[in-house]
């Protein structure tokens, strides 16, 4: 556990943390959702890990900056000059904020699948010539898993019971890469499982890793937004992530790390911005980020990137763990005091997981669980198999299970409806009929306007009066 995990975290479990307040605000805090018995209530999102609402810092920074964008690194106009220089002020703030060594590069992407299938593209051959090898677990995110197994030589190493037990495996598989001849270039590990929130201790990996050679990329999506990060400290090579998960949610995210493969890797994607000359025959391309980041660059999801990583840093990391801390270890110990819950755990010895929970309730589909929670109680979830299906297929939810994830925009009050919703749920079961329809759980005759249905004119009167339910069903019967 680090440092600052071992002071913030409850000993404990508290007994109900109704009164625990967010430790950022965020925009759509107090938005009405409607339920299916006609009242309207404050959405609960519990989801944050699919995709968090942006900051209220965020936006403000956003506003201000619109009427200054204009075109970047091609424009000769003043506004031009100044979002070029905003674009480059986020580079170097995003850079920080995960602890960049100074000859670090900071990609711009669109978001953590994007940063690690660009990697793959950077990652050397060998001496012979063949696709670099690169070791990863079956636990990971199919970002971290499917851009290594179609562009490189991957193995995927099956999990051990425990963190010590799959440390062991990685630090093995790695020597005999060495003792084999055929060394591995990199290990793509996660910062925190976007399934249960645990992680393999990074300093451990890295060790590992560079004792053998190799180097380690970290999936960041779920990490960074929970914990601070440094590049520089932790001697991870690269790490990856997502602005939409980290409060930004603008279409930007990153890839920061070690320049010497970035600048000899294929360039991510062919055209204007990414090279030096151009010929019919021959093409100079550009080292650095540009590389990289052919096209327009998305200036506005850099600077809310960067914005979020301000907002975070300030954060007394004390306060960040602590809120943290203490709302995942009431939904756990919440969870598991009801009959029929089930939570869903990757390593019983994992230490400081983030605020991501998954369970199963017996007898209820996730699908259904997940309906019942939004329609009935107003809580939005994730249902399914998270794009992690090894690792919910090895320890046997082939069938899905539910997440809960927490971030620094949930007040406690928030879990205890989760934990009163899903205790209601097995004690007296659904009040609505469900059934599945092309494949998703629906209320039969639901009464609730359809999101799809309203047309951009209803949606957004229907946001501004603040009452969902003050517009016509469109479904009804
Ligand atoms: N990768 C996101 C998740 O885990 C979408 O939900």
């Amino acid at each position: 556990m680090t440092a600052v995990a071992e002071q913030a975290s409850p000993t404990y479990a508290p007994a109900r943390v109704d009164d625990v307040a967010p430790v950022l605000p965020v925009v759509g805090a107090s938005t009405l959702v409607p339920l299916v018995d006609g009242r309207s209530v404050p959405y609960a999102n519990l989801d944050v890990a699919a995709s968090a609402p942006a900051l209220e810092a965020v936006e403000e920074r956003v506003t201000r900056v619109l009427p200054l964008y204009a075109s970047v690194h091609r424009g000769a106009g003043h506004l031009s000059q100044v979002s070029t220089a905003l674009y480059e002020q986020a580079r170097t703030t995003i850079g920080a904020f995960v602890g960049a060594r100074e000859d670090d590069v900071v990609v711009i992407t669109r978001n953590t699948t994007d940063s690690l299938n660009l990697l793959a593209g950077c990652v050397p051959a060998d001496a012979a010539g063949h696709p670099g090898r690169v070791l990863v677990l079956d636990v990971e995110h199919h970002a971290n898993l499917l851009p290594w197994q179609r562009d490189l030589d991957a193995t995927v190493l099956t999990g051990g019971a425990s963190v010590a037990a799959t440390v062991a495996a990685v630090r093995d598989e790695l020597a005999d890469g060495v003792e084999t001849g055929a060394p591995y270039a990199l290990v793509a590990i996660t910062g925190a499982s976007n399934v249960t929130g645990e992680a393999l201790p990074v300093a451990a990996v890295v060790e590992a890793a560079h004792a053998a050679g190799a180097r380690v990329v970290l999936d960041g999506a779920q990490l960074v937004p929970h914990r601070p990060f440094s590049l520089a400290e932790s001697g991870v090579d690269y790490v990856a992530f997502s602005g939409h998960k980290t409060y930004a949610p603008f279409g930007a995210g990153a890839l920061v790390g070690r320049r010497d493969w970035l600048d000899a890797g294929t360039p991510y994607l062919a055209g204007g911005g990414a090279v030096k000359r151009v010929r019919v025959t021959e093409t100079l391309w550009h080292d650095g980020p540009a590389r990289h980041e052919a096209g327009s660059p998305n200036v506005i999801g850099a600077v809310a990137l960067a914005a979020a990583a301000e907002a975070l840093s300030a954060v007394d990391p004390l306060t960040l763990a602590w809120h943290e801390a203490t709302l995942r270890a009431r939904l756990v110990a919440g969870l598991e005091d009801i009959d029929r819950v089930r939570v869903v755990r990757a390593w019983d010895d994992a230490v400081d997981p983030v605020g991501v929970v998954t369970f199963t309730v017996t007898g209820y589909d996730p699908g259904l669980v997940a309906a019942y929670l939004s329609a009935e109680h107003g809580i939005g979830v994730r249902d399914g198999r998270f794009c992690a299906h090894p690792l919910l297929g090895r320890l046997g939810f082939d069938a899905g299970a539910v997440r809960a994830s927490v971030g620094v925009g949930t007040p406690g009050s928030d879990v205890e409806r989760l934990l009163t919703a899903v205790r209601a749920l097995v004690e007296v079961g659904p009040q609505a009929q469900y059934d599945v329809v092309d494949g998703l759980w629906v209320v039969v005759g639901d009464p609730r306007p359809v999101p799809q249905g309203l047309g951009l004119t209803g949606l957004l009167a229907t946001a501004a009066l603040g009452d969902p339910t003050g517009c016509t069903p469109l479904v009804a019967g």
